[in-house]
């Protein structure tokens, strides 16, 4: 409730007043109160007053931060993506993120109390979340200071991790602000519900909500079969146990695809002066699997637009280092092994 002042007999009878001289503000309050029928709740002594104010000025920040949180987060999503080919668990996580700031930061911008906590705990979920994101890099084969230093590297998921962050501080900031209101019991006070609980409470329903739809993003569904595609990526071409492909059976300049080691692709293309190049099909630039082009003969990355030649040469950025190559042994029938990976990049080849 609004403040009554504790002065004031609101609620036992103004006649037991004592006379008021209007200079008071609490008199002028209970007045008001008992002429204008306000319900109690809706008074308010000065202090009381300047305290919504503020905290009512808070809460406008905290709704813009969490709006223009929500559009850098639609951003990311449209532009990035690896987030949909790569990790498609943190693009839903991501989406419910982006609702989220969405719908928290219309709620308050209306001054809405009961958004207050949510959205700092959305807010610190976030950028819990963020973070943590760093830390599923041996998922993808990478390396963690390697996907921590592409994250960082991107300026949207400095400036999402950045406006996460803010709205946490302004939701400190506003501590004395809520613990003030909440303690007044009035209906402001219970909608704020400012306590401890209602906080692990709030944090806890918006993680298991988040946490549904990554665990939605995780399940694999089974790769649709077209007319005439090769299931497997192994041994497409070969006559020998063991072996990836027979040079005799292979055509130029049309690859043949393997996995070495167990789980990382590979192409394999016949030259035209008969030699052999094989290379790792997981681009450089954050492992995302490269497809081959037959038109022009490259290897494409679908994630940001990095192209490699047949042997694995950058032809176009943002990969800056070439594709790792397999070692390759060709017994006398002509039958070919992988058995080693040269210039191993970030994708832990
Ligand atoms: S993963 Fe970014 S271009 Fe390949």
């Amino acid at each position: 409730m609004d403040t009554i002042p504790a002065s004031g007999s609101f609620g036992l009878g103004l006649s037991k007043r004592p006379q008021c001289d209007g200079e008071c503000g609490d008199c002028a309050n209970a007045s008001r109160l008992a002429l204008n029928r306000v319900r109690p709740d809706e008074a308010a002594s000065p202090t009381t007053q300047g305290v919504r104010r503020e905290f009512r000025r808070l809460q406008s920040l905290t709704g813009v931060l969490l709006l223009f949180s929500s559009a850098v987060g639609t951003y990311l999503l449209a532009t990035d993506p690896s987030l949909w080919l790569l990790a498609v668990s943190h693009a839903i996580g991501l989406v419910i993120i982006v609702f989220l700031d969405l719908v928290l930061g219309l709620y308050s911008l209306a001054s809405s109390k009961s958004a207050y906590l949510p959205s700092i705990a959305a807010a610190f979920l976030g950028f819990v979340l963020q973070l943590g994101d760093i830390f599923t890099a041996p998922q993808y084969g990478m390396t963690i200071p390697y996907f921590a230093s592409y994250l960082f590297g991107l300026r949207a998921f400095d400036l999402l991790l950045g406006l996460q962050l803010f709205v946490v501080m302004l939701g400190v900031a506003g501590r004395p602000q809520a613990q003030y209101l909440a303690r007044r019991k009035t209906r402001a006070g219970r909608e704020l519900d400012y306590t401890r609980r209602s906080f692990i409470r709030a944090f806890g329903a918006l993680a298991g909500l988040v946490g549904v739809g990554v665990l939605l993003g995780s399940v694999k569904l089974p790769a649709p079969v077209q007319q005439g595609t090769k299931v497997s990526t192994t041994t497409a071409v070969t006559s020998g146990a063991g072996s990836i492909a027979n040079v005799n059976l292979l055509r130029v300049g049309t690859p043949v695809y393997f996995d070495y080691p167990a789980g990382y692709p590979n192409a394999l293309v016949k030259n035209s002066d008969g030699s052999l190049t094989a290379v790792s099909m997981l681009c450089t630039h954050v492992c995302c699997q490269c497809n081959y082009d037959a038109t022009s003969k490259v290897y494409y990355c679908p994630c940001h637009g990095s192209v490699f030649d047949l042997a694995g040469r950058v032809i176009n950025g943002p990969a800056s280092t070439d594709l790792p190559t397999i070692q390759l042994k060709v017994d006398g029938s002509g039958n070919v092994f992988p058995v080693g990976v040269s210039n191993p990049g970030p994708c832990q080849v």
